[in-house]
């Protein structure tokens, strides 16, 4: 007898969609792209990026560009570097940056991040910045593609390849390498203690198994969810500090795969003009920092809770492990294990693509392949 022999479900491993197997490699994306960055002492070592060490000591400021996900990471990038390495980041879309009269001098880095290292934009960006002297670093998940070569340096992401249009695990894998770019430079600038340096690259090695965690213990809340809001016709998405891109994240996978229409803000926003939106019944996911600490964005981000729902919203939280606040107030809880602020969108950020697919899937679309989008925008 014969068996029918696919070659695309093949591809897939199993999972019925490339989209569904990428989130699930969302764990190995982060260990891989952590692989043989750090030497046994624990110490950084990024000398496959060939750039002096001097030269990175003269920085003095960073200029991300970016487009779509990419751009979030640069925005998550941002609180991590100019924490660590006392710098300033700015983030700024790839097509905006090349049209305006950028201030850029040699001691300004700019990096480019982009999951296929086609993106047109991106690529125009970066031409520009060179043009104008100043050195470009790109951040790259496809070996040899047009941006790695056109720039002075790469770090590559290892997150294999992504065939999926909406992007998850290279998401997760550039936050990781820009994180190791930000330790990198808090090393040779001394901006930070080797401990804290070390500890913090402990840390990111923890994050895969607590992403597994997410994945294996909330996909049925999840999935439940999905089925509740299969009919929401929008999605609001607040969050705060490093809460702020992975809620931009959330919306914009919602958005592309599912075709609702989302809108991401930053929860202290909500009071100049969002929560004019809020009417009974309308969905509002939340990204919940840490309690630990007595961090006072969490009482914040609480607040802005409770004001929605006040006005009757539905709401999805996302928030750590024990809780208590979360599980008081919010109407559905997807829960993260606990982790050091900085790296929370790691963890915070896979639920919501869990969510992306779920609803998705529930209009019977085709997740892989939205309506009216490109793997990879090759064209400004
Ligand atoms: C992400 O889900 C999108 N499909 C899109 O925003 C994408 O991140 C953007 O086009 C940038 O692509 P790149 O990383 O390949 O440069």
């Amino acid at each position: 007898y014969t068996i029918d022999w696919d070659a695309s479900a093949a591809e897939k491993g199993g999972w019925d969609s490339f989209m569904d197997k990428e989130i699930h490699e969302d764990p190995a994306a982060v260990s891989n792209t952590l692989l043989g960055r750090y030497d046994e002492s624990g110490d950084l070592d990024l000398d496959e990026v060939h750039i002096d060490e001097d030269v990175f000591r003269q920085i003095d400021k960073i200029i991300v560009v970016a487009c779509g996900t990419a751009s979030y990471t640069g925005l998550v990038a941002k609180y991590a570097i100019e924490h660590w390495v006392r710098i300033p980041v700015e983030v700024e879309l790839a097509h905006e940056f090349r049209y305006r009269d950028p201030i850029l001098t040699p001691r300004t880095l700019v990096v480019a991040i982009s999951q296929s290292g086609e993106t047109m934009d991106t690529l125009m960006a970066l031409r520009h910045a060179r043009e104008q002297g100043s050195r470009v670093l790109a951040i790259c998940n496809t070996q040899g593609s047009t941006i790695p070569r056109e720039s002075d340096a790469v770090l590559y992401t290892h997150a294999g390849p992504e065939v999926a249009v909406a992007s998850t695990k290279a998401f997760l894998a550039q936050i990781v390498a820009a994180y190791l770019l930000g330790l990198y430079l808090a090393q040779v600038k001394g901006t930070m203690y080797r401990d804290e340096i070390h500890q913090t690259i402990d840390n990111l090695k923890d994050m895969p198994a607590k992403i597994q965690k997410v994945l294996d213990s909330q996909a049925d809340v999840i999935n439940q969810t999905a089925q509740r809001m299969s009919k929401a016709r929008s999605f609001l998405f607040l969050g705060r500090h490093v809460g702020y891109p992975v809620a931009l994240e959330g919306a914009l996978k919602l958005k592309e795969i599912a075709y609702i229409f989302t809108e991401g803000f930053a929860a202290g926003e909500l009071k100049h003009g969002p929560i004019a939106l809020v009417e009974p019944g309308e969905p509002v996911v939340v990204i919940v920092p840490s309690a630990r600490g007595r961090n006072v964005l969490h009482d914040k981000v609480i607040s802005a809770i409770e004001e929605v729902k006040a006005r009757g919203a539905f709401t999805i939280v996302v928030a750590e492990e024990g809780d208590p606040d979360a599980d008081r107030y919010a109407d559905v809880v997807f829960w993260r294990p606990p982790c050091p602020t900085l790296l929370s969108p790691l963890v915070d950020v896979v639920p919501l693509q869990l969510f992306a697919l779920d609803m998705a899937r529930l209009k019977g679309l085709d997740v892989d392949k939205p309506r009216n989008l490109a793997k990879s925008v090759t064209v400004e």
